[in-house]
């Protein structure tokens, strides 16, 4: 590694592989209606080159967290952009509709493997008081992976420019490998090989030599009381981490970001407006979320998680009930177009500071070192999961009971969630790695010591 690499590069190329995922993902919403002229799609192969990509997460996310601990942090990363990077120009390439599935569905595995290593490997290498703000840079990279996909599909809008669209993803992807190749290896992840000495290295340069001692020492505290990596899963005290992992992972879908993201320009033809004027509203949304997702780094390691998963949830709930409600009482008039562009935008600026960002950087935070890789994957592979669900659905469910039933659904799911973080979510703010693992092991001591008390008693 260059003594005078700068950790700002470090950073960035550690957050490419959340500016592929945006991408890959965000590139279909409008290359699909050209796919389907070009390749006479229906809509059973229609959802699976949708969905293709989300399957293909689900396995991803699912192997990359033990192959991670197996082989290092930066070794998976660069296997999963020589993945983007087959996706990229395979599914661009395609001949058939076969084919484009099947590159849609190997480009997940590269999409998945992404969502959780990139913040895990950027929480690794930060320092304690920034690793929220650097997490969520991960976010950041996903959310201008999305507009510039937005931006892509209007810029190669034509009937043979959807393997542009798709192509071009190669581009970030060979960044993104060249780039690992001069990136160290995560120290948390060198001290559980026993590798002190590269570790050390990897830190003294990481931090400029201030503080290294002691955080050795807090990584090996930690890798002590480590018992014997996937076993731990079973383990009591790791049990509410998962939990709350996985409460994160599937509301966060089930609020139903994604049915915005996925199908913006959908739900504004819906609701009236025309084809341009969807396509732009889309771009408007995109950019959006850039803008908030950037106020959300600042905000994350000030304001909390916590708060910031609360107030994002009232202000999503409230911003869907209203669209239902208006979209119930004068669907298909200017003004019902309007306030829904107006009330997606507030919703996507309420979910950009809150459940986008706090999400990745809770599953990277939460669970003690000898499960991370095993924890993040568990939390992804729900995720991915229940974006599968909701994504998938949403079509069949907003032509069944409209938009206003549907959309006020999921504000209802908001509300659930806002008890579920009321109840089960601690904070993470400002306490390093290690003390949040002491924290849950001393919270399983306590209960387990009660519950003696009680039973001795009785
Ligand atoms: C989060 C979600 C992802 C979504 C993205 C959009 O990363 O996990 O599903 O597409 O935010 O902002």
């Amino acid at each position: 590694m260059n003594r005078k690499m700068n950790n700002s590069v470090i950073y960035f190329f550690g957050a490419l592989g959340g500016l592929l995922f945006g991408y890959d993902t965000g590139v279909i919403s409008g290359a699909i209606l050209f796919i389907k002229k070009a390749l006479h799609l229906n809509s059973y192969t229609e959802g699976l080159v949708v969905s293709g990509i989300l399957v293909g997460a689900i396995i991803g996310s699912a192997i990359s967290g033990p192959l991670m601990d197996k082989l290092g942090r930066k070794k998976v990363v660069m296997i999963a952009a020589a993945i983007f990077c087959i996706g990229a120009i395979g599914s661009a390439f395609s001949a058939s509709t076969a084919m484009l599935i099947l590159f849609r569905v190997v480009l997940g595995l590269a999409v998945g493997g992404a969502s959780t290593m990139v913040p895990m490997y950027l929480s690794e290498m930060a320092p304690t008081e920034i690793r929220g703000a650097l997490s969520s840079l991960n976010q950041l990279m996903i959310v201008i992976g999305i507009l510039i996909a937005y931006i892509i599909n209007y810029a190669f809008s034509g009937i043979d420019g959807w393997r542009w669209m798709l192509g071009l993803a190669f581009v970030p992807g060979a960044i993104l490998f060249i780039g690992m190749l001069f990136l160290p290896e995560s120290p948390r992840w060198l001290m559980k090989r026993g590798d002190e000495s590269q570790a050390r290295l990897v830190l003294t340069r990481l931090r400029n030599g201030v503080g290294v001692d002691q955080e050795i020492a807090e990584i090996k505290e930690a890798n002590r009381k480590e018992h014997g990596g996937w076993s731990d899963l079973k383990a009591r005290w790791v049990r509410p981490a998962i939990g709350v992992g996985i409460g994160l992972a599937v509301f966060q879908q089930f609020i139903g970001c994604n049915t915005v993201i996925y199908y913006a320009p959908t739900t504004f033809t819906e609701v009236g407006l025309g084809v341009s004027a969807a396509i732009l509203g889309t771009i408007g949304i995109g950019s959006v979320e850039v803008i908030m997702t950037v106020v959300a780094i600042r905000l994350i390691d000030k304001v909390g998680r916590k708060p910031l998963l609360i107030i994002g949830n009232i202000g999503m709930s409230l911003s869907l009930i209203i669209l239902g409600l208006v979209n119930s009482m004068a669907h298909g008039t200017a003004a019902a177009g309007w306030t829904t562009l107006v009330c997606l935008a507030a919703y996507i600026s309420f979910f950009s500071i809150s459940w986008g960002p706090v999400v990745w950087v809770m599953l990277s935070e939460i669970f003690p070192l000898s499960i991370r890789g095993a924890g993040m994957g568990i939390g992804a592979v729900f995720n991915w999961a229940a974006n599968l669900v909701v994504s998938l659905t949403f079509p069949a469910l907003l032509a069944k009971f409209g938009i206003s039933a549907l959309f006020i659904s999921y504000g209802l799911v908001g509300v659930l969630s806002i008890i579920f973080v009321g109840k089960y979510v601690s904070e993470t703010k400002g306490r390093s790695l290690e003390q949040i693992e002491m924290d849950l092991r001393n919270r399983e001591q306590k209960g387990s010591k009660l519950r003696y008390q009680v039973s001795a008693k009785n």
